[in-house]
């Protein structure tokens, strides 16, 4: 059998370390384990932090990408602008519709679109109806800027062009005054196993506008008229529904929303420290030859910081995968974040690309992805781990001496 290093840091690690095992057990214990009273306080507390006006709990992120396009009436032939480094998901969901991704290229350095490369892309696509706009990392992508007007949102609103974010990374970061999930017209969150805020599986969809949210709400739950939350719990609810469009299967269970409860109340804390975890992985690992940090671009912006993506350059004394084959040796889990969408081969194929395309269309993405390995960032890191962090990539990359 092949001899497997171990693993002396994981790549993620959840942190259950609040009332997570009490809430779960009350659900159990209250004999209703779908949606219901758990789900209902999630939506409330979550909505209650960011600000915004509804928050709906679904099974996950890429369902509320789902119902988000769903409900701003994305459907065969409309045209969706998509950053190419991002997961899947965050395109796929318009391939459900049977719409059409159009993919943009990124900022090297941050990964992010910037305005620049949105109000590029929304002059070749005169007919494009919606933008996702996706939070790398946790990094709020500039949306407002209200000195010059040409954040993001403001490009897109001043064309007609609908905005959802995929803020999968973005749970808790703000940009000035307004926290991410109440800036564009739906904002969605994920709340899968190694993100800053976990119920495994899982996510929120959140929005300012009630039409948008009453159609998600219906969408969410087979189309029925109302849940079965409202029809059996409460004496005399009645038994009867209607079915007024043909929705989905993606309400979040109060199994999870249990544990969505307990992480929510330990949010600050555990962005506490990520940010002391990246903050000390900014000043150690800064001398390193070769090696890029991540960059903050967006004036007032507040980073969530889910990962902490670093970048070989060419000059690096080991390439992208020498260095994540040598960090899982000395047992470091690491991740890239992300081969980018224009090089999977579906997404080739379905945006008729080739190499042609990579060199001149996606420059930001081409110089990113070749070097980004993601090191371990979790809030329940130690600071015994991050050393050993740290010293693998001293130990492989050499500090150069002081001269
Ligand atoms: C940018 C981005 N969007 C969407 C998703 C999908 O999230 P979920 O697994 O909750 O569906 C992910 C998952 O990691 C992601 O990274």
């Amino acid at each position: 059998m092949e001899d497997r290093p171990e693993i002396k840091v994981p790549f993620a690690r959840v942190d259950a370390s609040g009332n997570e095992y009490q809430y779960l057990k009350e659900v159990l214990e209250s004999g209703w384990l779908t949606t219901g009273r758990f789900a209902g306080m999630l939506e409330e507390q979550f909505t209650g932090i960011i600000g915004a006006r509804h928050g709906l709990a679904v099974n996950s992120c890429t369902s509320a990408l789902h119902l988000a396009l769903e409900a701003l009436g994305a459907g065969p032939g409309t045209k969706i602008l998509v950053p190419t480094m991002t997961f899947t998901a965050t395109a796929e969901v318009a391939r459900y519709l049977g719409a059409n991704p159009v993919l943009l290229d990124v900022d090297p350095t941050s990964g992010l679109l910037t305005p620049e490369i949105v109000e590029k892309g929304l002059e070749s696509n005169p007919d494009a109806g919606i933008l996702m706009v996706v939070h790398f990392g946790g990094h709020p992508a500039a949306m407002l800027d209200s000195d010059s007007g040409r954040g993001i949102l403001q490009l897109c609103r001043a064309r007609g062009v609908r905005i959802i974010e995929d803020a999968a990374h973005a749970f808790p970061a703000r940009i000035g005054d307004s926290m991410i999930g109440t800036i564009g017209d739906v904002t969605c969150f994920s709340f899968y196993a190694n993100k800053t805020m976990t119920t495994g599986e899982g996510g929120m969809v959140t929005t300012e506008d009630d039409t948008l949210a009453e159609r998600m709400r219906t969408m969410r739950l087979h189309g029925i008229d109302r849940d079965a939350w409202h029809r059996f719990s409460r004496p005399g609810a009645g038994w009867e529904y209607d079915i007024i469009a043909p929705g989905y299967k993606y309400n979040m269970p109060d199994t999870a929303a249990a544990i969505g409860l307990a992480q929510l109340e330990r949010h600050q804390q555990m962005h506490e420290r990520r940010i002391e975890l990246a903050t000390r992985y900014m000043s150690e690992l800064q001398q390193l030859v070769g090696l890029g940090l991540p960059a903050c671009t967006v004036p007032r912006s507040d980073h969530a910081w889910h990962i902490f993506p670093v970048m070989l350059d060419p000059e690096a004394p080991v390439d992208r995968d020498q260095l994540i084959s040598e960090m899982n040796q000395r047992g470091v889990a690491t991740s890239v974040h992300y081969k980018p969408l224009h090089r999977m081969s579906y997404w080739r194929q379905e945006c008729r690309l080739d190499e042609a395309h990579d060199a001149r269309d996606f420059p930001g993405a081409e110089a990113r992805w070749r070097g980004s390995v993601t090191i371990p960032l979790f809030s329940s890191m130690t600071d015994g781990e991050q050393q050993h962090v740290i010293d693998t990539l001293e130990a492989i990359l050499e500090a150069p001496t002081a001269c």
